[in-house]
Order: structure tokens, then C-alpha cells, then sequence
């Protein structure tokens, strides 16, 4: 439980795992759903889980009674139960506390429980995903998630940011038309669900000073990606009197204070997802900045060629390995006791899992390469340029001075180079890519009617936009960060769609 949770009389008549450490040797109720099940005869070791953690119950039919024996033996995957017993400390239990089981009590059936412990496929657990929110894996991403949400607060909070929101509906596009979700509002007016809250932002940081948002944005992305959800959450800080260096700098600060505070409140869910957290404790101000045109430098040089063939190599390798592992495994297993064939059948799923990577990472990156070193000044960097250029650091990078025209209408242009928008992105380690993008906002009022025209964009819906321009304008910055690109990176999730409780991608709708 929180350390500062509140002491008052407690609402509940049971106890939650997390809080078993204050009830060492006590006699306390848990409530919970079954998780797993081992033993037979005449003893059953129950794994609980209540949402807050998972606890091993030792049911011994000799110290219960028949009913308790009778519901311990027909309780199955997912059974809503309440268990009485005494807790104690043992160091070799998950979560280190476990119960001696006085009493079992049924309080709900769960017969043929369609998500068990072997292996299924990424479709059939999506088309669960009501039900899959349960499993382990997912129990601590959506706690990661939940840690992410608060430290986002926590840190805007304590640097006096005011908490405002913007607008789900809106009359007008913020990142451009494309991805725009269109919906009818009354009479003949159009709507979109927002892209983007920026632009309230901005209304906003002139009345506040400093503010962020954080809400759901949408956007019609029509490419099936690891990296894109049609609806997604999004935190915008807006500045009044920021510059773009002051911008990066509170971004940075921002990121690695997300990964930080993670790193210190969530290591059990990072274990569980055997997180290998090297990378993300590298994660620390100041991050390397490079231009745009920096990066397209870095992007088409011999460097980031051997970097690419270096992995090849290092992946051919590793394949070899893995595959005299398999074989070795396979000549061991004719001979082997029951207990070493499942170890061996649970390594080969691993190892079949890592060797598919593999083999599709070394299908790709000789196109990676191809579209590094041919990569032209003027286009917008793929997933996988940005993950390439991560490869040459230690921690996240960011990339700024982009040029005007891959961005969006409202951004400053730099006043060394016209063509060049004073943008900047985040690009996260490990292929993970962009997780903040933001910038200067223009504040010249012709400039912005001409962007408005140029990016066709209708000026009527921009009006009260342009207001922020006559009445007292000043420089000013901000950016969004993706909550589940962030999630997931933390995570090392190959999907964003795990980072959110219930995904919306091109092909998904439901549950
Ligand atoms: O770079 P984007 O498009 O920037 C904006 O929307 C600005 N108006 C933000 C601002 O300056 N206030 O999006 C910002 C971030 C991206 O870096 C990415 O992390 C996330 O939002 N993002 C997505 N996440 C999941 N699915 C998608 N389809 C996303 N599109 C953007
Ligand atoms: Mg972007």
C-alpha cells in the first residue's frame, strides 16, 4: 500500500495483499480471484490475486473444515473466493508473505476460463482483452501505466503547472487533416475529435502561465505500426515565455523523472515483466541534442552503416547459438526426468520466440540501411531512421530545427534558416522511437494567416487562435508526450496496444 496512505477506519472487511506486511502474524480475510493452483490430496497451495498482488495460500485438508476443503478442491482459473488464515513471512514466497488457510469460502464460479498459463496468440488474447487485464503480464503494465500518470502529475504539480483541459470535440484541425476524425455535430457543422489539445493549450498558457493537459486524442491512422493507437492519451505542457532550449531542457527533466520514478516504485512489475532495466537507468539529463540536419548527417554516415552491420553480425551469432542450445536441449530430452522435459519444452518456447525476432530484425535491417544511407534532407524520419539514430547514444535523444515543411502550420520558423521549423522531438533508446514531440509556437499573426491558407486549412475555424496573436503575444513552447509510447518503452512491450487498458487500432473496435 502507499506509505502515505491515510490512517482511518478502514471501509473494507477484508484484507488487500499489498497490505500483508502490516499483518505479519496475524489472522486476516483476503478476497480475490484464484490465479493458479498446485497440490492434491490433501493439500493445495492457492495463488490469490486481488489487483494489488499475489499471495500463496497453503490449504491443509487436516486444519479446514469440509465445506472449505470441498472449495479449495473445485476452485478453478479465475474463481472469485475469500480466504481466511494466518500470515507469515517466508522469504522464498513471491511478494515474501504467504497464509496458512483456515477457511475457503466460494463467492464466485469461473468455469472454462479461456486465458491459461500456455502460450496463446497476440489476436486471441486482443479479442479477451476484458478478460486478459487479469493475467500477471498485464497486472503490471497497467501498474506501470498507473505510476507513469502519477508522476506526470507529481512533476507538473510540483513546478506549478496548472492542470487544464481541453476540448474532446473540436471545429479544427491541429496535426494536419489526415488523420482527422470527422463526426456530425447538429445541424451542418462538422466536428473532429481532437488530434491534439495543444491549441486550447496555448489559449490557456496566456491565461496561466504555465499548463499542461492530459487527455485522450485521436487519430485516423490508417498504418498498422507498433507504435500507433487511434486513440491515445497525450500530455501537452504549454509555457508562456518558453524558448525552444527552455523547452527541451523541461522535457528532458520530464522524461528521465518519469523513468526514474518508475525505476523506484515499480520494480516487482518490472521484474515480472523481466524488464532488463540497464537502459532505462542510463535514462538521466542532459540528453544529447542534434539538429535535423545533424541527424540526417549521422543517418546516411559510414558510422551508422558499420553500426547496422555490427548488429547483423551480433544477431547471426546469437541465432547460431540459441539454435546448438535448441539441438543440445532436444538430445538431453529422450533421457530426461519429467520435471527437466518441462523445463526443456519451456526453454525451446523461448528460445523459438527469440529466434523469430531474429530472423525478422535480420530481414529488416538490410532496408533499415538501405534507407539510412539514402535518406534524403527534407523527409520525415521512419521508425526505423529514428531508431537507428538512437543506436549511436546511452540514453534518449533529442532532435530539433526540422524542416518547416514535414511540420505542422503552427510552428516558429528559425530565424537563421527559413526553412527550418523550430521544432524538436524526444526519441526514446532500444527502437522505441518518438515519444515527445513540440516546439516554439509562431506568434506573428501574418505569418500564422498565411501558414493557415498554405496548409489549407479554414481560417474561420482558426479566429479565436488567432486572438492569441492581437492581444498580448509572446514567445511561447510546449509538447506532447504519448502516455503509451511511454508505457511501453518502460516497459520494453513490443506493442503500444498493452500499454492501454483498451486498445483502438485500425482493426479494433472491441471489446
Ligand atoms: O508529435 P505529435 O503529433 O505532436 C503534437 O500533437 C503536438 N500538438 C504536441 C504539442 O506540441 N503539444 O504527437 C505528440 C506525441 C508523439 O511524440 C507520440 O508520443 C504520441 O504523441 N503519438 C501517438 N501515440 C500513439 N499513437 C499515435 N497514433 C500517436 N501519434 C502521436
Ligand atoms: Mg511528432
Amino acid at each position: 500500500m502507499a506509505d502515505d496512505a491515510p490512517s482511518e477506519t478502514p471501509i473494507e472487511d477484508f484484507v488487500r495483499i499489498d497490505a500483508l506486511p502490516d499483518h505479519d502474524g496475524e489472522s486476516v480475510t483476503l478476497k480475490g480471484w484464484l490465479h493458479n493452483k498446485r497440490g492434491s490430496k490433501s493439500l493445495y497451495f492457492l495463488i490469490l490475486r486481488d489487483g494489488s498482488g499475489y499471495v500463496q495460500c497453503v490449504v491443509s485438508e487436516g486444519d479446514v473444515n469440509e465445506a472449505s476443503w470441498a472449495a479449495a478442491d473445485n476452485a478453478s482459473q479465475e474463481t472469485a473466493l475469500a480466504i481466511t488464515g494466518t500470515v507469515s513471512a517466508d522469504d522464498r514466497a513471491p511478494g515474501g508473505y504467504e497464509m496458512q488457510v483456515d477457511a475457503v469460502e466460494t463467492i464466485g464460479d469461473s468455469d472454462g476460463y479461456p486465458i491459461t498459463p500456455k502460450e496463446h496468440g497476440i489476436d486471441f488474447l486482443m479479442n479477451r482483452r476484458h478478460l486478459w487485464l487479469r493475467s500477471e503480464s498485464q497486472w503490471a503494465v497497467l501498474r506501470v501505466r498507473n505510476r507513469v500518470q502519477k508522476a506526470i502529475h507529481d512533476f507538473f504539480q510540483d513546478r506549478g503547472f496548472l492542470q487544464t483541459d481541453a476540448p474532446v470535440l473540436t471545429g479544427n484541425a491541429v496535426e494536419g487533416t489526415s488523420t482527422l476524425f470527422e463526426l456530425d455535430y447538429f445541424d451542418d457543422e462538422s466536428a473532429y475529435l481532437t488530434q491534439s489539445g495543444q491549441l486550447h493549450g496555448e489559449a490557456m498558457a496566456m491565461a496561466f502561465g504555465k499548463i499542461y493537459t492530459f487527455g485522450p486524442t485521436f487519430r485516423a491512422e490508417k498504418s498498422k505500426t507498433r507504435r500507433h493507437l487511434t486513440e491515445f492519451w497525450m500530455i501537452e505542457p504549454e509555457m508562456a515565455f518558453y524558448d525552444l532550449d527552455m523547452n527541451m531542457t523541461l522535457a528532458e527533466r520530464f522524461v528521465s523523472h518519469i523513468v526514474q520514478d518508475v525505476l523506484e516504485h515499480c520494480e516487482r512489475e518490472l521484474e515480472t515483466l523481466e524488464r532488463d532495466t540497464t537502459a532505462l537507468q542510463q535514462v538521466d539529463t542532459p540528453f544529447p541534442r542534434i539538429s535535423y540536419d545533424e541527424a540526417v548527417e549521422l543517418l546516411r554516415s559510414e558510422s551508422t552503416a558499420q553500426l547496422i552491420d555490427q548488429r547483423i553480425e551480433a544477431l547471426h551469432e546469437e541465432q547460431a547459438e540459441l539454435e546448438t542450445e535448441r539441438a543440445e536441449n532436444q538430445k538431453r530430452r529422450g533421457q530426461a526426468k519429467k520435471h527437466i522435459k518441462r523445463q526443456i519444452d519451456a526453454r525451446e518456447i523461448e528460445i523459438n520466440k527469440r529466434i523469430n525476432e531474429i530472423e525478422e530484425a535480420l530481414r529488416n535491417l538490410p532496408d533499415w540501411k538501405e534507407s539510412a544511407q539514402t535518406f534524403e534532407w527534407g523527409s520525415d524520419f521512419g521508425g526505423s531512421d529514428e531508431t537507428v539514430l538512437t543506436w549511436h547514444f546511452d540514453r534518449p535523444i533529442i532532435v530539433h530545427r526540422f524542416p518547416a515543411k514535414i511540420k505542422a502550420f503552427y510552428m516558429k520558423r528559425d530565424p537563421h534558416d527559413d526553412r527550418l521549423a523550430l521544432g524538436m522531438d524526444v526519441l526514446a533508446p532500444e527502437g522505441y522511437g518518438e515519444i515527445v514531440g513540440g516546439g516554439e509556437r509562431a506568434t506573428d499573426l501574418d505569418f500564422l494567416q498565411e501558414q493557415i491558407e498554405a496548409h489549407g486549412l479554414p481560417e474561420e475555424a482558426f479566429d479565436w487562435y488567432l486572438d492569441l496573436r492581437k492581444f498580448g503575444a509572446v514567445p511561447h513552447s510546449g509538447f506532447g508526450l504519448g502516455l503509451e509510447r511511454v508505457v511501453s518503452w518502460i516497459c520494453g512491450r513490443e506493442h503500444v496496444r498493452e500499454a492501454i487498458p483498451f486498445p483502438r487500432t485500425i482493426g479494433r473496435l472491441h471489446p
